[in-house]
């Protein structure tokens, strides 16, 4: 029988549906493919799911013609074929479809983001000389909501299918109930990723990450000699230990670094290092000087040049078996060069391809700020605004957070090419 593959995500959205296969692509699809994909969660019956779309979409399907679409959408990824028959009650579902479309109708926008990144604590045990956390901002490092006030949040993030979620901070290994809330993540089933400064280790560090191999993780460095040292205020050393320990324990890991000038001598290094320890990628993070530091920072044109001859030495060196990217929103990086054959003209290529940042990623900081960036305070670029709204966080009303996200998601479109995620040093994977 059919089934929707592990994983794969299938929203309902004001063109039809989005379609998100982590690490393999996100796809538009039309109205008809998203019932028929989303019919699989409640039944794999065919003339039940015939059934349904004839009630929906007003169109004449026979049991044998979903059979062979379902077999058809095995080649896509989205469909496998395994599992016992299961059977819904199709009126419920078709009630269930109505609403569905009646919600996302007249949107003009996501009916999700597509990245949410939550700071739950914001203590850190470095000091970053580059780190965009500003003392002004976010730095209340005496706000850790508990675990219980994120958990509707965290419902909220599974039941809006928003396929990316990052956990940040501060440090996040820091934040007092982090085991318990991979324990919940991985409950309800949601991809997560994790970045870390790789600081806090120990060997229940290690056995607790061991114990959630659904969280994909990705490591801080700034370099392989002592700038990383100074420019963090942190040791090396145990930066390294706990790579080093983690790969032992068999868990899999990427490192990223911010692409400063004053390291950027270790670009190739840091590539080496993570190909021959067995890491799956390598990023380099664009450098958003919000606290207007005394570091040197590099043009648009030079994190373009950087990024192009990273992006060889690594394909040249390693082929496929490590993964490379440079972070940051088509703002920051205006990367990669817009061409006009880039140019996208279906509804979500167009929503894709504006400011991702700010069209389609959320931030939900530690006291409950919702940002549609980390930039957006400070530097007030077009759709992106903050807003403060504590009481998202503390779950009440319930709707809180839909709303805040669609108004935040409303976009002008601009004709301009994709970029890759922009998620603040990684996503899940
Ligand atoms: C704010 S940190 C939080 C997680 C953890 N403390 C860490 O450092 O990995 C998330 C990521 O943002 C990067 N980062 C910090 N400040 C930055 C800045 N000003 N511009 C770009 N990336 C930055 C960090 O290197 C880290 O990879
Ligand atoms: S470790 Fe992360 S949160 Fe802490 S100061 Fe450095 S960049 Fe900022």
């Amino acid at each position: 029988m059919h089934s929707l593959a592990p994983g794969a995500i299938v929203r309902r959205e004001y063109w039809g549906g989005l379609g998100v296969l982590i690490n393999q692509g996100e796809f538009e699809l039309d109205d008809k493919t998203t019932s028929l994909l989303r019919a699989l969660k409640h039944t794999n019956n065919p003339a039940q799911i015939a059934q349904i779309l004839q009630a929906i979409h007003d169109v004449r399907v026979t049991p044998a013609d979903v059979d062979r679409l379902l077999d058809e959408a095995t080649r896509s990824g989205f469909v496998v074929k395994d599992g016992a028959p299961r059977q819904c009650n199709v009126a419920e579902v078709t009630r269930q479809f109505v609403d569905e479309i009646a919600d996302v109708r007249d949107l003009t926008f996501l009916s999700a983001p597509l990245n949410v990144s939550i700071y739950p604590g914001m203590k850190c045990n470095l000091s970053c000389q580059f780190c965009f956390v500003s003392q002004e901002k976010w730095d209340d490092d005496n706000i850790a909501y508990p675990l219980e006030q994120w958990i509707p949040v965290l419902d909220q993030i599974k039941a809006m299918e928003i396929p990316y979620l990052t956990i940040l901070g501060g440090e996040p290994l820091l934040y007092p109930e982090i085991w318990p809330m991979l324990d919940y993540l991985d409950q309800i089933g949601q991809k997560t990723h994790i970045t870390t400064n790789g600081t806090v280790v120990s060997d229940r560090v290690i056995s607790e990450l061991k114990r959630h191999p659904n969280i994909t993780l990705k490591v801080s460095i700034q370099s392989l000699d002592d700038r990383h040292s100074l420019l963090t205020k942190g040791n090396l050393h145990k930066t390294l230990r706990f790579i080093e320990s983690a790969r032992s324990a068999g868990i899999d890991l990427g490192i990223h670094t911010v692409g400063l000038p004053d390291t950027v001598d270790q670009v190739y290094p840091l590539a080496d290092y993570a190909a021959s320890h067995g890491l799956n990628e390598f990023s380099m993070g664009v450098f958003f000087n919000i606290n207007q530091v005394e570091l040197d920072e590099f043009s648009l044109e030079e994190y373009r040049a950087m990024q192009q001859r990273t992006k060889e030495y690594i394909t040249e060196k390693y082929g496929a078996s490590l993964g490379y990217r440079l972070e940051g929103c088509q703002i920051w990086t205006a990367e990669p060069t817009i061409k006009w054959e880039w140019v996208p003209t279906t509804p979500f290529g167009i929503l894709r391809s504006g400011c991702e940042a700010a069209q389609a990623r959320l931030e939900i900081m530690n006291d409950g700020t919702l940002l549609g960036c980390s930039c957006s305070i400070s530097i007030r670029l077009g759709a992106a605004t903050s807003s403060r709204n504590p009481s998202s966080i503390c779950g009440e009303p319930p709707n809180h957070f839909r709303n805040c996200v669609s108004s935040r998601l409303r976009i002008t479109p601009v004709p301009n090419a994709a970029t890759s995620s922009f998620v603040m040093a990684g996503a899940p994977h």
